[in-house]
């Protein structure tokens, strides 16, 4: 069954299209089978990876959510093998409107996306830059959310309100919702304010932040207006290894702790199996609710 995996932050341009696209690769030459959900009006993820605005304006994620096109219609090639999209248009827009009055708003995606969990490893959704319904959909179908932070001095502006939001969401839609981890994106070795960013946000929130941090690399840039991921587009560079190291260590992170769970609920007795499920719960709780502060 899929891992999901929603990458959001209500910011712009802090790198969530490029994490997804770009972990969503890294994760396919790790033998995982990946889907992509774009999310976004925007449609960077879809052009991203080269799908043309005409291939995709009758099969979409906004034909999904309004219950027009099957996710399974919807669901296209990309030219990475093991990597499927489900791309988006500015068609999206409307979705945020016309789902207000459907039934079952909040779950239209985790019930289409419940349809094909099976067939994939990782289901990455690529959100918009708000708080809104699409967001609010990707944040109940999801089994946890990654928060790319940029490296610069108002990384943390607007984090609270998205923590908050995910508790929120947590509470009254989806109670299995927790974070992935925060990735450090657009890092300059050179920039000493980049530094006090990475060591203020490890302080704040310690092993929640991946250890990859992404660096500001130009290759990663370039690589969408030629319809690639940098894994296609220059796969040795700095930008290709940190997203190579971080898909690496998503996969391990979550591999031994669902190990060392299941060997622990073997040895355990009842009463202990409640101690461990609850101090678990607690300490993936704790990210969520924490208020940081506005700026690093
Ligand atoms: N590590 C990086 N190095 C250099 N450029 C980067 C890096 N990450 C992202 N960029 C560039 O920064 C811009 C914003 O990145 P991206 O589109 O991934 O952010 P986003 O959070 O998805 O934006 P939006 O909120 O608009 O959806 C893009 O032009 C992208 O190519
Ligand atoms: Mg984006």
């Amino acid at each position: 069954m899929a891992r999901v995996i929603c990458i959001a932050n209500q910011k712009g341009g802090v790198g969530k299209t490029t994490t997804t696209v770009n972990l969503a690769a890294s994760l396919t030459t790790l033998s995982k089978r990946v889907l992509i959900i774009d999310l976004d009006p925007q449609g960077n993820a879809s052009s991203g990876l080269g799908i043309k605005r005409h291939e995709n304006h009758e099969n979409n994620i906004y034909q999904v959510l309004i219950g027009e096109k099957t996710i399974q219609e919807a669901t296209q090639n990309t030219q990475v093998e093991g990597l499927k999209i489900v791309p988006a248009n500015p068609d999206l827009v409307g979705a945020e409107i016309e789902l207000v009055d459907m039934s079952q708003r909040e779950y239209r995606l985790k019930n289409a996306i419940a349809l094909v969990a099976n067939q994939y490893d990782f289901v990455l959704i690529d959100c918009p830059p708000s708080l809104g319904l699409l967001t609010v959909n990707a944040l109940s179908g999801a089994n946890t959310f990654l928060v790319p932070l940029q490296c610069e001095y108002y990384a943390l502006e607007g984090l609270s309100q998205l923590l908050n939001t995910a508790g929120l969401i947590k509470k009254s839609l989806n109670p299995e919702l927790k974070i992935e981890g925060i990735v450090l994106t657009m890092f300059d070795q050179r920039n000493n304010l980049s530094h006090q960013v990475v060591s203020e946000i490890r302080t704040h929130f310690g092993d929640k932040v991946f250890e990859s941090v992404i660096p500001r690399n130009v290759r990663l840039s370039e690589a969408p207006s030629h319809g690639q991921t940098i894994i296609e587009y220059d796969s040795k560079s700095p930008g290709a290894k940190a997203y190579k190291e971080l898909a690496r260590e998503l996969v391990e992170r979550s591999a031994p702790k669902q190990r060392t769970q299941n060997q622990q609920v073997q040895q355990q007795s009842a009463p202990q199996q409640a101690q461990t499920q609850s101090n678990t719960e607690t300490s993936l709780e704790t990210p969520i609710a924490r208020e940081p502060e506005a700026n690093v």
